[in-house]
């Protein structure tokens, strides 16, 4: 690949393949909108509006008085991953020993060392059709072959059993999924992960569960595929104190792994990053308390009812979303009726409403121009705001198809 003239040196092929995030382009439009006084609904970030915990702060301030600011034990402090191997048994029922959980700066950290341990050159990883996109640009930087399944609505958009096995390969390495998903919210039901976790296996390959929406879950207990697969030593759990910790700017994410691959995850960790945050860690100590998880607790239900009100009001629209989502804090909406462009339909609609959306082209290819994600991290009577005003610039426009959408 050539040099752009205004790069005067040389940068790397594989860097220059990597995709930006096309929300932030409708990000940065809408901060410009903002900046000239307009009212904007942002619905494209994909972190909760709740700010971290006062027991984080607390926690975070005493650490520092007491001057814990120098690296901890590449792994993480011990007293988190007890804590951590606690909440596992003492929510999930799964006995995770310490020794195998890893705190690492967010989950991306821990993504990219998963699969920095596990992929050489030209190893096939196979995920759904959309799903989280840095996975992909992960793969791509380790010269990883990807594997993307189109998932529809018709199996929650995510992967089966059964789409495993016709999609099968020789070389796949790793099978990755997302429970609840980014974008989609939905879940995969526990007997259909432990299942294709078993496929896997059988195949000699690894299934890597992003649990990160874990604890968001709605009319629905929450799950970890460790509860149930925690002895089988092909699976991979990543985690993060991101979302239902609402800890996004802490940077702290936690990994999961079978004991012969610790030795290893460790030493990529010292040469990486050495160390995840340490008063993060702290913080993050204090949230696992009884107390701060009854907050989060309430704050999982304000998200329920929001997930509510916004179904409620997209159907009453005459939007009607294709599914209602298990959880996580999105809804994957298909505009095919409106448009066949996601990104021209999210910039026009921010333009004319006021209302940020990301399209559907930052989660990947099939379907992608016909569809957004509306994340619902406002509260109800923005939400409703937000419908109403896409009612009110829809309504104008004339259907691309009489299909109902
Ligand atoms: C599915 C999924 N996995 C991983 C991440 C990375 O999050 P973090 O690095 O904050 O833990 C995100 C962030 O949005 C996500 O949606």
């Amino acid at each position: 690949m050539k040099s752009s003239s205004s790069e005067p040196y040389p940068i790397a092929d594989t860097a220059r393949q990597i995709q930006p995030f096309h929300v932030m382009k409708i990000l940065g439009e809408a901060k410009a909108l903002e900046a000239q006084g307009r009212d904007i609904i942002h619905m494209e970030i994909g972190e909760p509006d709740f700010s971290s915990l006062p027991q984080v702060h607390d926690a975070v301030q005493q650490a520092m008085n007491a001057e814990q600011t120098h690296y901890t034990p590449t792994l993480g402090l011990p007293e988190l991953r007890t804590a951590l191997s606690d909440f596992y048994q003492n929510f999930y029922g799964a006995e995770v020993p310490s020794e195998r959980i890893m705190l690492t700066p967010g989950s991306s950290s821990g993504l990219q060392l998963l699969l920095t341990a596990l992929l050489n050159p030209k190893d096939k990883v196979l995920m759904p059709d959309p799903a989280y996109p840095c996975n992909r640009e992960f793969v791509r930087l380790l010269q990883g072959q990807l594997i993307s399944v189109p998932v529809t609505e018709s199996t929650r958009y995510q992967l089966t059993l059964s789409s495993l096995k016709s999609h099968w390969q020789d070389g796949i390495k790793v099978v990755m999924v997302a429970s609840p998903s980014n974008p989609t919210g939905t879940v995969i039901e526990a007997d259909e992960l432990v299942a294709m976790a078993e496929f896997a296996a059988q195949k000699g390959a690894y299934l890597l569960v992003d649990e990160i929406y874990q604890g968001l879950v709605y009319d629905r207990p929450a799950e970890s595929i460790l509860s149930r697969c925690a002895h089988l030593e092909n699976v991979l759990v990543i985690n993060s104190f991101s979302k239902f910790f609402c800890m996004t700017g802490w940077r702290l994410g936690w990994l999961v792994a079978p004991d012969f691959l610790i030795p290893t995850l460790e030493r990529l960790g010292q040469n990486l990053f050495l160390s995840a945050p340490t008063l993060s860690q702290y913080g993050a100590l204090a949230v696992l308390k009884p107390d701060a998880l009854a907050e989060l607790e309430r704050r999982r239900q304000t998200f329920q009812q929001r997930r509510d009100a916004l179904m409620d009001a997209m159907q009453s629209a005459g939007f009607a979303p294709r599914l209602c989502p298990d959880g996580a804090f999105y809804l994957y909406w298909d505009i095919s009726a409106f448009s066949d462009d996601a990104e021209a339909f999210c910039l026009e609609l921010l333009h004319e409403t006021g209302v940020a959306l990301t399209p559907g082209t930052d989660f990947g290819d099939y379907r992608a121009k016909q569809h957004v994600r509306l994340a619902y991290t406002n509260d109800e009577a923005t939400l409703l705001r937000a419908v109403d005003k896409l009612k009110g610039a829809l309504l104008k426009r004339a259907p691309l198809s009489d299909t109902p959408n």
